[in-house]
C-alpha cells in the first residue's frame, strides 16, 4: 500500500457565509464541519492529515486540541486554493507518497467515495485520480471539461465557464488523489489568471495533463455528498443532507421515527431497537437512549442525558445532563436536570427540579420507586431516598426532607 496523507484546504475567508467564525467550525448536526472531513480521511487509513488554516487558526486548533494525527499549516493570506496547497510545501516536498486533496467546507464527504477513488488510483496507476459529480443544478462548481473521448481535459471555474461551458453537469466536489511530487511540482507553476486573481488547484490538473501524466475522473461521488457550504442557505442544506442520513441509519438500527421531517436528532446521539420517537423531537448532544423507549411528541433532549430502556418521556419534557433509569416515566410539561432518577419513578405533570439557585447548579437524586406528584418542585441539592413519596405541588428542599422524614 502507498504511503498516504491528507491536505484539508480550510482556510477560504468564507465572505459568502457573513460569519466572524472560521468557516469550518460551523456545526452540520452537532458537530463542526471539518470533523467529519477529517473523519472520512481516518476512516481510509490515512494518519497524518495536514490541515490549512487561515483566520482564527487558534479557535480551530482548540476545538481540535485532541487531534494528534493533525499537523496544523496556517495560510496567511488567501490566494486561492492552489496556494493553500502550497502552504504544506515545507512539511511535503520531499514526501515520495500518494497526497489526498479535499475541502474543509465538504461535511457531506464520505469515506465509501474515498475508498472507490483510491481503488481507481491504484487500479489505473495514474498520476492524479479525482472524483466527480453529477448535478441537475450545477451552478457555482467547477466544471469538468472532458474531449470527445470523455478524457479530462481540465476543471473550469464557475466565473470562468463559457456559456456552453455552463450547461456542463460533471462538477468537481474537490476529491483528488495526487502523486504528491507530481502535485507540488504543478501548484508551483499555477498562475492566478482567472476572473477572481487566484492561485487554483484545478488549474494544476490542466498542467498536470499538459506535461503528458496520466489523469483519470471518476463520476463517484452521489450528488447528495457533493455539495459543499458556502453560504448559510447551503449550512441548512447539508444539515438537511445529514439529518436524513443519521436517521436512516437510526430506523435501520430499528428505531422508529415516526415523522423524520419534524424530528431532529444530533449525530452523536445513540438510540436503541424499538424505541420510538414521535415529531418535534429534538436531541441535541451527547445523548444516550435505550431499548424500548418512547421519547416525544414535542421533547427536548439535552447533552449528557442518558436514558435507560423502556423510559416514557412525553409531552414538553425537557431532560439535561441526568440519568434517567429504567422504567421512568415523565408523560407532560417536566424539565429534568442534572439528576440521577432511579428506575419506575413517576415524575407527574408539570415537576421540576430547580437546579440552579442563581449562582450554581447542583445535583438532584431520585430513588427508586419515587412517586412525584405533578406540580412539585424539587430544589437542588436534593436526595430522595427510595420509595419517596412527593404530594402534587410541594415544594421539596433537603431541609425540609431532613426535618419529615421521607414521607411527604
Ligand atoms: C472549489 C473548487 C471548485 C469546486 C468547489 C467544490 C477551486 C479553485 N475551486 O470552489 O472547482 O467545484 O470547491 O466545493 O479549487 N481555501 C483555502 N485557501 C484559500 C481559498 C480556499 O484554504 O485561499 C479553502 C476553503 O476554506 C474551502 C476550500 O478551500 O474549504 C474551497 O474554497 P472555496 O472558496 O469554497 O472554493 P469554491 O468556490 O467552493
Ligand atoms: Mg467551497
Amino acid at each position: 500500500m502507498a504511503d498516504r496523507v491528507a491536505i484539508i484546504l480550510a482556510a477560504g475567508v468564507s465572505s459568502r457565509m457573513n460569519t466572524q467564525m472560521p468557516k469550518v467550525l460551523h456545526e452540520v448536526c452537532g458537530r463542526p464541519m471539518l470533523a467529519y472531513v477529517l473523519d472520512a480521511c481516518r476512516k481510509v487509513g490515512i494518519g497524518k492529515i495536514y490541515v490549512v488554516v487561515g483566520f482564527g487558526i487558534e479557535h480551530v486548533r482548540e476545538r481540535f486540541s485532541d487531534a494528534e494525527d493533525v499537523v496544523w499549516v496556517q495560510q496567511q493570506e488567501q490566494k486561492g486554493t492552489g496556494h493553500a496547497v502550497l502552504c504544506c510545501k515545507e512539511h511535503l516536498k520531499d514526501f515520495e507518497g500518494e497526497t489526498l486533496v479535499v475541502c474543509g467546507d465538504g461535511p457531506l464527504i464520505r469515506a465509501v467515495t474515498l475508498k472507490i477513488l483510491i481503488e481507481k488510483h491504484e487500479a489505473g496507476q495514474t498520476a492524479v485520480t479525482l472524483a466527480t459529480a453529477v448535478l441537475d443544478e450545477p451552478a457555482g462548481y467547477g466544471r469538468i471539461v472532458r474531449d470527445a473521448y470523455g478524457n479530462i481535459q481540465g476543471i473550469v471555474e464557475d466565473s470562468d465557464c463559457t456559456s456552453e461551458q455552463l450547461k456542463i453537469k460533471e462538477v468537481n466536489p474537490s476529491y483528488y488523489l495526487f502523486d504528491n511530487k507530481v502535485l507540488f511540482e504543478a501548484v508551483e507553476k499555477v498562475k492566478p489568471d482567472n476572473v477572481k486573481g487566484e492561485y487554483y488547484l484545478t488549474d494544476a490538473l490542466a498542467l498536470i495533463i499538459a506535461t503528458g501524466h496520466k489523469v483519470l475522473a471518476v463520476t463517484a461521488v452521489r450528488p447528495d455528498e457533493a455539495k459543499g457550504v458556502n453560504s448559510r442557505a447551503e449550512l441548512t442544506e447539508a444539515n438537511k443532507i445529514m439529518q436524513r442520513r443519521i436517521q436512516q441509519q437510526l430506523m435501520d438500527n430499528g428505531v422508529t421515527i415516526v415523522d423524520p421531517d419534524n424530528t431532529w436528532i444530533d449525530i452523536r446521539a445513540e438510540i436503541g431497537q424499538d424505541t420510538v420517537i414521535e415529531p418535534f423531537t429534538y436531541i441535541h448532544g451527547e445523548v444516550t437512549i435505550g431499548r424500548g423507549c418512547r421519547v416525544g411528541p414535542f421533547a427536548y433532549l439535552r447533552s449528557g442525558t442518558v436514558l435507560e430502556d423502556d423510559v416514557v418521556l412525553g409531552v414538553f419534557t425537557e431532560v439535561k445532563n441526568s440519568t434517567l433509569a429504567k422504567s421512568v416515566r415523565a408523560r407532560h410539561h417536566s424539565y429534568i436536570g442534572d439528576a440521577t432518577v432511579g428506575q419506575n419513578v413517576n415524575i407527574g405533570a408539570g415537576s421540576i427540579t430547580a437546579n440552579f439557585n442563581g449562582e450554581k447548579v447542583s445535583r438532584t437524586s431520585i430513588g427508586s420507586d419515587c412517586y412525584v406528584g405533578s406540580g412539585a418542585i424539587l430544589i437542588a441539592p436534593l436526595e430522595l431516598k427510595d420509595g419517596s413519596h412527593i404530594k402534587p405541588g410541594m415544594v421539596v428542599s433537603q431541609d425540609e426532607i431532613d426535618k419529615f422524614g421521607k414521607k411527604g
